[in-house]
């Protein structure tokens, strides 16, 4: 009981911790006021005219510059204009990412609406006719966000080729589905059939990617939500802001600020210093990339744990495609596991890419003699390695 008592004693640096949290959703967007009206001017019809619409949007940009934060807030805006004005609005944000087959996109969605509904025994035409019926049942007109939404398309998932589909056929007849898409970057849209890329490419916004001003408006903003006054100088912040800039993801410096203020905290420190800042920005994964890993099959987390080790033992910046795959051979014959194909493990690689965490660069593609050297330039390695043999021990394996 005594480490709380003495723990609690302790003045602490943070008004509240938690708005520096990831998935927090501040009151106020800096810099996103530009989108968050175009949002509204597009989906306008939705109040006015309710039903009369479909929208189908796509929203695109790079890592951690809002896109998720600003669709969340914009829902909350929907949700409370179309309460005032007793318009039924469900708004529905779906993670692609962590519900990985248009069968949970679309449970996830019904469960929401309909708390009652059974989890199994439909096929996903059936839920997504039994989601219209009830959709026009209760006069409800539903904004699905897809978030992440290149998992869904690039396993070949038909869920956003139903979405899109829903009423094309019927002109006259309400309206109840939106849809907004998010995806970092349009590559992945390719593998849809033509129709579906023409519906989804109609209205794209693209989020541009913050300036180190703006970077700093959202940092401080953050930070006088989560800490108490004076605790950190606007120098620091700036400091934070120059690394934040180079990484693009504003989760890298809201988790420094964290970080810093822990350590301030241990070494019982009113404000944070210059050390606590240097020691919080080292030994980082960025938040995006701990968030991939937590998700990420045991398969391809020995692949990664493979060019992880690889890159360790031989202490160079880059490693080739087949030394990575002899290291991994060992790891399963180590722990009796069959290991994949060559070609399952480059399209392993291929998705580390999209994941933002190796760099590839192809000397040749030749299906038998592919030939690539790759790097983890951003993610200090004995952390990448402890992490992910700690999501494989979660995972009852031991490397
Ligand atoms: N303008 C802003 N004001 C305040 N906080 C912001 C702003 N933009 C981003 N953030 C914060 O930065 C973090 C990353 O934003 P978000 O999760 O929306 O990124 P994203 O573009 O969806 O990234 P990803 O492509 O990796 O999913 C979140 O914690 C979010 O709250
Ligand atoms: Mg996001």
């Amino acid at each position: 009981m005594e480490y709380f008592e003495e723990l609690l004693k302790k003045p602490s640096l943070f008004l509240d911790e938690s708005k520096l949290d990831m998935n927090y959703v501040p009151g106020k967007l800096p810099h996103r006021d530009k989108e968050l009206s175009l949002l509204s001017q597009l989906f306008l019809t939705l109040i006015t005219n309710p039903n009369s619409i479909s929208r189908k949007i796509l929203i695109t940009g790079k890592t951690g510059i809002g896109k998720t934060v600003t669709v969340k807030t914009f829902g909350e805006i929907l949700k409370e204009v179309s309460a005032k004005r007793n318009i039924c609005i469900k708004y529905v944000h779906v993670n692609c990412r962590k519900e990985r087959t248009s069968y949970k996109v679309l449970i996830k969605i019904i469960r929401l609406i309909n708390k009652n509904f059974p989890k199994r025994g439909y096929s996903p035409q059936d839920l997504l006719e039994n989601l219209i019926d009830f959709l026009t049942n209760q006069n409800i007109h539903i904004l699905i966000v897809l978030d992440e939404l290149s998992y869904l398309i690039n396993k070949g998932e038909d869920l956003i080729y139903l979405l899109t589909r829903i009423n094309d056929d019927s002109a006259n007849v309400q309206q109840r589905v939106s849809i907004i898409g998010i995806v970092r970057d349009l590559s992945c849209l390719n593998n849809l059939d033509y129709s579906t890329i023409s519906t989804l490419q109609r209205n794209i916004i693209k989020f541009s990617s913050y300036s180190k001003k703006q970077i700093f408006d959202i940092l401080n903003y953050r930070v006088l939500l989560s800490l108490k006054e004076n605790v950190i100088s606007k120098d620091l912040i700036k400091m934070i802001v120059e690394s934040t800039y180079t990484n693009g993801d504003i989760r890298y410096g809201l988790n420094i600020i964290w970080k810093a203020a822990k350590i301030a905290e241990s070494r019982n420190l009113t404000f944070i210093d210059n050390e606590c800042v240097r020691l919080g920005s080292q030994e980082l994964v960025p938040f995006s990339t701990l968030d991939v890993l937590k998700y990420m099959s045991s398969q391809k987390l020995f692949f990664l744990l493979s060019i992880v080790k690889g890159l360790q033992i031989s202490n160079m910046t880059e490693i080739s495609f087949l030394d990575v795959i002899k290291r991994y051979y060992i790891i399963c014959e180590n722990i009796g596991l069959n290991p994949r194909s060559n070609s399952q493990l480059w399209n392993y690689l291929q998705e580390f890419k999209r994941e933002s965490i190796v760099l590839i660069n192809i000397l040749s593609e030749k299906i038998k003699g592919r030939r690539a050297s790759i790097q983890i330039p951003e993610i200090n390695l004995p952390k990448l390695e402890k992490i992910i043999t700690e999501i494989l021990k979660l995972k009852e394996i031991d490397i």
